[in-house]
């Protein structure tokens, strides 16, 4: 049975007040033991506050993006090595929001999953279809080339610690989630994916994200293939993020 993770995205919101807030409800009102994996991914002025809040707690924090570089004049980048320094355990790669408005491709991708790799951090590759691709039926081969993209480029030492995240970019923060069945089907489609390139790729974390709520959370923790969701707007609202980590786990 793997262990089920659940990771908020901030994205690009919150300050330090508001921040506060929410880290400190979760810390009050979530259960401090349980089996769930709890993360938030914070914009980087904000991740000494989440190491703050959250050192003393079993709650992780990370990061939503990382340089594909190690070091050196890359002015406005942040490096894996400074997010390790910081106390990330994760950081997410390849959103599609960061393909879509920073144009980031497979390759450099590959780059980043490597950086985080080379520093110990745990790299959460988001993948997934636009709508006109899932209505054209290439659903399948759009996430095949993103996971392949990133797995021929790593070792299978490396390719054991990576989590991925299906993200149909059409249920992303538009209310529209994928059906328990639709999201099941994809990572079945991942897994196989994951066990062709060794059969110890079995048990690697794949969780869904797009529009994941407290009132959809269960229907899909209930799939053999979902083992978390990457969850964003939600992850903004204490009640609906614990309510997230609880479903049925
Ligand atoms: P959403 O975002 O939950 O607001 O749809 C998910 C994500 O972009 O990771």
């Amino acid at each position: 049975m793997r262990q089920k993770l659940v990771i908020g995205n901030w994205k690009m919101h919150g300050n330090l007040a508001s921040n506060a807030q929410l880290l400190t409800a979760f810390l009050q009102l979530a259960p401090a033991q349980t089996t769930v994996k709890r993360v938030v991914c914070a914009p980087p002025p904000y991740l000494l506050q989440c190491r703050k809040f959250l050192a003393e707690s079993t709650w992780q924090w990370g990061a939503q993006d990382v340089s594909s570089h190690a070091v050196g004049a890359y002015t406005g980048e942040v490096s894996a090595a400074m997010l390790a320094d910081v106390g990330c355990t994760y950081v997410l790669i390849g959103h599609s929001e960061r393909r879509a408005y920073h144009a980031e491709t497979d390759a450099l991708i590959a780059q980043k999953v490597s950086q985080a790799l080379d520093n110990g951090l745990i790299p959460v590759l988001c993948v997934g279809e636009t709508l006109a691709q899932r209505e054209a039926e290439q659903t399948n081969q759009v996430v095949a080339e993103q996971l392949g993209a990133v797995l021929q480029s790593l070792t299978l030492e490396q390719a054991q610690k990576l989590v991925v995240a299906y993200e149909p970019v059409w249920a992303i923060g538009t209310g529209r989630t994928a059906s328990a069945e639709q999201a099941q089907a994809v990572h079945v489609h991942l897994r196989r994916q994951l066990v062709a390139r060794d059969a110890s790729l079995v048990d690697l974390p794949i969780l869904y994200g797009g529009s994941v709520k407290a009132s959809n959370a269960a229907e899909l923790f209930t799939m053999p293939d979902v083992d978390g969701a990457l969850v964003g707007g939600a992850a903004l609202v204490a009640e609906e993020f614990l309510a997230i980590c609880a479903a049925r786990c």
